[in-house]
């Protein structure tokens, strides 16, 4: 029988976003516990949506205090200023940032207005670096097996770069952008070396419409095609998904009990 990397199917996505972030949270505490800050990678997209909000609900609930944490995005369009309402900078202040006591300078994201692209790549790189690298990152994935926006041929040592987004990822986006000559055609994501640099990941998949990738990055070959099947060779990764996302695995993992 084929072994997977740590992968557990919830009875739905609502479960599976407690889960991770009740896990975080004690991730948050271990770390501030023994005088460090918690430094997380953070993603952004339909994915996380429900892990802010319990992240929310634990600062406000559960005494969660974000004081002792640095955030780092995977990534943001190029092009679109920090206002604008698709930005991953308007996504996060939302979803999270503007409802917890993190701290504005301990948070960063890539700009996706800037004059030397390379040059501010490289200064998110060492900033990562400074704060002591990723404790933790949080990812979804792209229907091209994308985690951040490592789109198919990104290299498994690749750093934070700017990079040409791949024309399913730019039409699944099309909607909220209002038609898809409005979505951006490139951004900044931190690369796959930087995202393997994190000391624990975790992917989130829900729905049907990610079977398909899932059963690819799960039972595939590894290779820079599918940039998550990268993860596959790091020890402390975990997939976290919901019945739909697991459905075409070809032995689906029965939804685990969670307690309540
Ligand atoms: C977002 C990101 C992307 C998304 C992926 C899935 O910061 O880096 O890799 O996680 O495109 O997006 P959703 O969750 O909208 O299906």
């Amino acid at each position: 029988m084929r072994q997977y990397p740590s992968v557990t199917v919830f009875a739905n996505k609502h479960d599976a976003s407690r889960q991770l972030a009740l896990d975080v949270s004690s991730l948050i505490y271990q770390l501030n516990q023994s005088d460090r800050y918690a430094v997380l990678g953070l993603a952004t997209g339909s994915t996380p949506k429900l892990f802010y909000q319990e992240l929310i609900r634990l600062h406000r609930e559960e005494n969660l205090s974000f004081k002792k944490v640095i955030t780092f995005n995977l990534d943001e369009y190029l092009g679109l200023p920090k206002d604008h309402p698709e930005s991953y900078h308007t996504f996060m202040r939302e979803q999270l940032f503007d409802h917890v006591d993190l701290p504005p300078a301990q948070t960063h994201l890539p700009q996706g207005i800037v004059d030397d692209v390379e040059q501010h790549c490289a200064d998110y790189e060492k900033t990562i670096a400074e704060s002591g690298g990723l404790d933790f990152q949080l990812l979804g994935i792209g229907r091209t097996g994308h985690i951040g926006f490592n789109e198919p041929g990104s290299p498994r040592d690749s750093r934070t770069r700017a990079i040409e987004l791949d024309e399913l990822t730019r039409r699944d986006t099309a909607e909220a952008f209002g038609g898809l000559d409005h979505v951006p055609t490139h951004a900044i994501t931190m690369g796959c070396g930087t995202i393997l640099g994190a000391r624990r990941l975790a992917l989130m998949a829900f729905g049907e419409a990610k079977a398909e990738i899932i059963r690819e990055t799960l039972e595939g070959p590894i290779t820079d095609q599918v940039s998550a099947t990268f993860l596959r060779e790091h020890p402390r990764s975990r997939f976290l998904l919901d019945p739909e996302a697991a459905s075409a695995l070809s032995q689906p993992l029965p939804p685990c009990e969670t307690a309540e």
